[in-house]
């Protein structure tokens, strides 16, 4: 079970929310996998983290839009690249109907996303918060 600490905010508390619904949908992704569910389950909760992902990343990109956020390319472009390497990862998984392969999966998406949150996000995070405050 993944514990989302506190340390893990960036301060916007709309992507701090979303930060922690991808959370919840990786531990369901474990609960599947303990609980040796079935190809169609893991299939649905995989499909369930990619729309979520996407739904996550337009949002951002949305914000950081707005926001006139000067690093918004390189961002978007490390979201590009994620996506398709879940999308990879997760047509291996179900090729192979394999838990292993779904357990790699889980590990590359959380080591991605804190890394990914906790030095990508927060730039972001604080660029917003540097202009609101000048505002
Ligand atoms: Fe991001
Ligand atoms: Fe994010």
């Amino acid at each position: 079970m993944l514990v989302w600490e506190d340390s893990y905010r960036i301060g916007n508390e709309e992507m701090d929310s979303e930060h922690l619904i991808l959370f919840a949908i990786l531990n369901q992704i474990s609960i599947n996998i303990d609980a040796d569910m079935a190809a169609s389950c893991l299939n649905e909760v995989l499909g369930a983290l990619e729309a979520y992902i996407s739904y996550h990343f337009a949002h951002e990109e949305a914000l950081m839009r707005a926001w006139g956020y000067p690093g918004l390319e390189s961002h978007s472009e490390s979201h590009r690249r994620f996506i398709e390497d879940v999308a990879r990862m997760r047509s291996a998984a179900l090729v192979s109907s394999g838990h292993e392969a779904a357990m790699r999966l889980r590990f590359f998406v959380l080591d991605w996303l804190l890394n990914h949150i906790l030095e990508t996000d927060a730039d972001y995070a604080s660029f917003i918060a540097a202009k609101a405050g000048n505002q």
